[in-house]
């Protein structure tokens, strides 16, 4: 090729910008709408060949005159010659035909103009492989435990961007249609959509294939359609209590059927709470659960076609942690709660995505609360994301819950934690907010009013405004759309400063954002505060309706209170922690609360959320220099009485990340500090040996594995020794549940030399059960010889099996939470980067980086981390988190490390 001439440059640069012009938006036109699809897709599962090739015919209504008709594809090879516009029989030419691979458009330029108003047919013919991408129509397999035979199977991932992969179709949430699906295959396989199937027919030229027509399904959005075609076993068949009687089948691979199954138990019983909690029938027939040896995510929400990740669920003939438990049943309740939130009513833009994560998150939490109620586990799921929160949200560079987001790597980009967790504890703000009357009012009548449509968030904002207007719950000139966007669009949250007059009775209160690290003052940003007082004497934590708002802009707040408390007793603000703000009050007030928590019976009548938060909000003030952590450790003394898990976990989370900063001389010190304020929970429940045989011993797992793993850690009086008999009667064959198999093994492995090490390590290769590996992984971190270690590390960082790489993580972090590995570990890592980086996804890199600078205590560290990892991509952007962790882990060391040293050493 020769030189290219300066004209050809201009040109070339001409050209370029004006296609940028016209695709600067990846949003379709909005010229035409499409109202109905009828799919046909033949799919082909051979072991040498997994294909399919389908037609699509979509009715559009042309919405104003154009002469071209934009919709999304991708991947998929179509027929040009068989791209057809109609009118009833009068077909239109296709003049030409454009494809934009950056936007997956696809452009028919018309021969003539549609008319405005009038519906056509386009007809197009297309056909792809399956991929094994695990999105679009995309293929996976099993392999049968008696003949050893693969199984091949095919099934969709539509969510967020994927549909356009499996046929061309108007692929964004807003252009909701009614489908027709009819899948083609070969009698061996079970064919599924979101809809039952009306009736099958052979095929007229391949022997032994079927066509299979299926009930139109329902007005919905691209993302949430779905089908697939397999040879699954169906464990059963279940009939629910909802009004339509909606029927459940559970399909899976053979050697998983006859297991405990959350999903199959839960499912019915879930769809029923949320009939009558949302009261609005689920109006389908029937769901299929699906789960899918592979899967992009843990599960999928499809309407009628429930899919679930089955590397995710736990495989454990009933015995596995109780954590995982958990999860996986807030998994379930999470995707039926979508099928109100999202599937009926549906964000018009992935912008607000949260408009659907956060109520399925938040409701998920409320459905398990109300069908368990003894486990207290959606409780539990809330006090760990508002920890969560307020510590990483003291940042200064936080994405607000709802954002614009343009091309579908933004688009899945945006399934972060705040969309999820952070939108859940938002609608949770706004449940407290209104009030059980009139938040259920409200979601009720948003439900019902937008079903089968879209919405934004400003008309979430508006039911619950007309329902507490209608309570009476706020005045009709307050704005409940502007306080509520404060709080989504952008990040970070406020802290509060509260200041009695004791002789006057007046309350002063002002806000500012809260930054760990940087100067309080620097930010201007101001959020809509709700208030809510509560008095020590009549300590109703039930009533969260705020009483008043601080506004913003920023503006002092003197307020005579309606209820006069007396100068001798606390007011505390926020009850619940309904809202995500900190509160500072003055120094009589803390003296009241710290005295009231440790001498009052009951805690003072004081919510355990807010006890939690009393003990975070005086720790972090702490960090920011506002107070002393001597008025910090005051407090922490209360907890010898405290009864809930809640306040301990956030209490010892927070000084375990603070213990793992000092240096090796206070270190001891601490350990000290540790074991006695670990004591009398320590002592509070049975003896470890004691629990071995039986589950019935204990009440509440979670919180008995955390007192004794803590304690334990901290080598709290016998813990350990108990531990380590209960590990070797375990490992000579006596039963031992296996929440507490992780304490027993890794006390074994913490005292243990080479022959634990190696009978330990034996014991994990030998397994061939995924969740008993798992905890002998995180126990394998525990030993205290690296040349130990190494072989653990080596040997799963070798292995191309998933498993052994999430033990790999697993046995990491559990030895850099202890102190005795950490560096040698950092090594293994630094030495191994290419490695990591090659074999572990973005976020789990992240993770692993930020368990590292945890440990960050000097300059070089950082250093050292920076120049090991930075010219690796992957590394990129894990490495800015975790250099920033590292340099506010210093700074905490200039600043705060001897205020905290002397005033724990002034309360052992
Ligand atoms: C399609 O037609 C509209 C007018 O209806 C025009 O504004 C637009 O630029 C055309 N799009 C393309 C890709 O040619
Ligand atoms: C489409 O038609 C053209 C002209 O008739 C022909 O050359 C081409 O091969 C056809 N393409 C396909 C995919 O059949
Ligand atoms: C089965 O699926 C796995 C994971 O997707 C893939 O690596 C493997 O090649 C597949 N095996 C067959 C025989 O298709
Ligand atoms: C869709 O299927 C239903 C039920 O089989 C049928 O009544 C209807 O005519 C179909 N719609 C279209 C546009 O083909
Ligand atoms: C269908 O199943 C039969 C019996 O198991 C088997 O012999 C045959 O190869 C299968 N055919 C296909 C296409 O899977
Ligand atoms: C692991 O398996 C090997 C070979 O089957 C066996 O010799 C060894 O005793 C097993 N180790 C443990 C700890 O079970
Ligand atoms: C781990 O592997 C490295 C080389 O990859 C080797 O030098 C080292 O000795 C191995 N460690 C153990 C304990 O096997
Ligand atoms: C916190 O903010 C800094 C810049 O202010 C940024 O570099 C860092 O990545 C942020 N950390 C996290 C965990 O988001
Ligand atoms: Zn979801």
């Amino acid at each position: 090729m020769g030189q290219v001439q300066p004209s050809l440059w201009i040109f070339l640069a001409l050209m370029v910008s004006s296609i940028r012009a016209a695709y600067e938006d990846y949003r379709l036109p909005r010229s035409v709408e499409p109202l109905h699809y009828n799919l046909r897709i033949l799919t082909h599962l051979s072991n040498t060949d997994q294909r399919f090739e389908g037609s699509v015919k979509i009715d559009l209504l042309a919405r104003e005159t154009t002469k071209n008709i934009t919709l999304h594809a991708a991947y998929l090879e179509i027929d040009e010659n068989r791209t057809s516009v109609a009118c009833g029989q009068e077909k239109l030419g296709v003049n030409r035909i454009e494809v934009s691979e950056v936007h997956n458009f696809y452009i028919l330029h018309l021969g003539r103009e549609l008319e405005k108003d009038q519906i056509y047919q386009l007809e197009m013919h297309f056909k792809a492989g399956l991929n094994d991408s695990q999105s679009g129509y995309y293929k996976s397999n099993y392999t049968d435990v008696i003949t050893k035979e693969v199984h091949q199977l095919a099934v969709t991932q539509f969510s967020p961007t994927f549909a356009r992969q499996a046929f061309p179709c108007f692929d964004e949430p807003s252009w909701k249609a009614t489908f027709n699906i009819t899948l083609g295959y070969h009698r061996n396989y079970t064919g599924l959509s979101g809809m039952p199937v009306l009736g099958c027919q052979d095929h007229d030229s391949l022997t032994d294939y079927v066509w299979c027509d299926h009930d139109t399904l329902l007005r919905t959005s691209t993302y949430l359609v779905a089908f697939a075609v397999h040879d699954l076993e169906n464990a059963a068949t279940e009939e629910s209590e909802t009004s339509n009687r909606v029927i459940f089948r559970n399909w899976m691979q053979p050697k998983l059927v006859g297991q405990e199954m959350i999903s199959m138990e839960m499912a019915p019983k879930l769809l029923s709470f949320y009939e009558n909690l949302f009261q609005i029938n689920f109006p389908l027939a029937k769901v299929d659960q699906l789960t899918v040896p592979t899967h992009r995510f843990t599960a999928m929400e499809n309407w009628g076609l429930v899919t679930y990740n089955e590397e995710r669920l736990p495989q454990n003939q009933g015995d596995y942690p109780q954590k995982q438990k958990d999860s996986t049943a807030f998994t379930v309740a999470h995707e039926y709660a979508h099928q109100w939130f999202g599937n009926l009513v549906t964000m018009q833009w992935w912008n607000d995505l949260w408009l659907k994560e956060g109520p399925s998150t938040y409701f998920g939490y409320l459905a398990l609360d109300a069908l368990e109620p003894e486990r207290s586990r959606g409780e539990r799921f809330i006090s760990a994301d508002l920890a969560k929160f307020f510590s990483q949200d003291s940042n200064g560079t936080v994405p607000a819950i709802s954002k614009d987001v343009k091309d579908p790597a933004e688009v899945l980009g945006q399934f972060t934690e705040y969309v999820y967790e952070k939108g859940s504890l938002t609608i949770r703000m706004l449940h407290k907010l209104v009030g059980e009357d009139a938040f259920l009012q409200g979601i009720r009548s948003f439900l019902g009013r937008y079903s089968f449509t879209n919405v934004a968030q400003a008309d979430l904002w508006s039911a619950l405004e007309k329902a507490a207007l209608n309570n009476e719950i706020v005045s009709s000139d307050f704005n409940l759309s502007r306080a509520m966007d404060s709080w989504t669009l952008q990040g970070g949250y406020p802290l509060v400063t509260l200041t009695r007059n004791y002789k006057t009775g007046e309350v002063t209160l002002n806000q500012s954002r809260f930054l760990q690290g940087q100067q309080i003052e620097e930010d201007s940003s101001c959020w809509w505060v709700p208030l809510r007082f509560v008095r020590q004497k009549l300590p109703d934590f039930d009533q969260t309706t705020p009483q008043f708002w601080l506004e913003c802009p920023l503006n002092t707040k003197v307020l005579q209170l309606p209820d006069l408390p007396s100068p001798d007793e606390w007011l505390l603000l926020n009850p619940q922690v309904a809202t995500i703000f900190r509160v500072n009050y003055d120094e009589h007030n803390w003296r009241l609360i710290i005295e009231s928590l440790r001498n009052e019976p009951n805690s003072g009548g004081i919510h355990k959320l807010n006890r939690a938060q009393l003990l975070d909000d005086l720790m972090a003030l702490a960090a920011v220099k506002v107070h002393k952590y001597d008025k910090a450790f005051d407090l922490l003394e209360y907890l010898a009485k405290e009864q809930d898990f809640l306040p301990w976990q956030r209490a010892i989370g927070i000084l375990n990340r603070l213990g793992a900063l000092l240096h090796v001389e206070e270190a001891n010190t601490f350990k000290n500090y540790m074991q006695k304020l670990l004591l009398p929970l320590y002592n509070r429940f049975p003896k470890l040996s004691g629990i071995a045989a039986s589950s019935a011993a204990i009440k509440d797992i979670p919180f008995a594995h955390f007192a004794y793993s803590q304690a334990c850690r901290y080598h709290v009086a016998d813990c350990t020794n108990q531990a380590r008999t209960l590990a070797i009667t375990h490992r000579h064959g006596g039963q031992l549940q296996s929440d507490f198999q992780k304490v027993a093994y890794c006390s074994l492995l913490d005292e243990g030399g080479d022959a634990e090490f190696q009978e330990v390590f034996e014991l994990f290769q030998n397994s061939t059960n995924g969740s008993q590996r798992r905890i002998l992984a995180s126990a394998l971190g525990c030993i205290r010889n690296f040349g130990n270690f190494e072989q653990f590390l080596n040997y799963t960082l070798q292995s191309k099996e998933k498993l052994l790489s999430d033990c790999y993580m697993l046995g990491v972090k559990s030895a850099l939470n202890r102190e005795h590995l950490v560096s040698a570990t950092e090594n293994y890592i630094f030495s191994h980067a290419k490695t990591l980086g090659e074999k572990f996804k973005k976020k789990e890199l992240t993770g692993l980086l930020l368990s590292l600078a945890r440990n960050l205590q000097s300059s070089e560290q950082v250093d050292r981390l920076e120049a090991h990892l930075k010219d690796l991509k992957e590394f990129e952007e894990p490495l800015q988190k975790a250099l920033h962790q590292g340099k506010m882990n210093q700074k905490w060391q200039t600043d705060c490390s001897s205020d905290f040293i002397d005033a724990m050493e002034k309360h052992l």
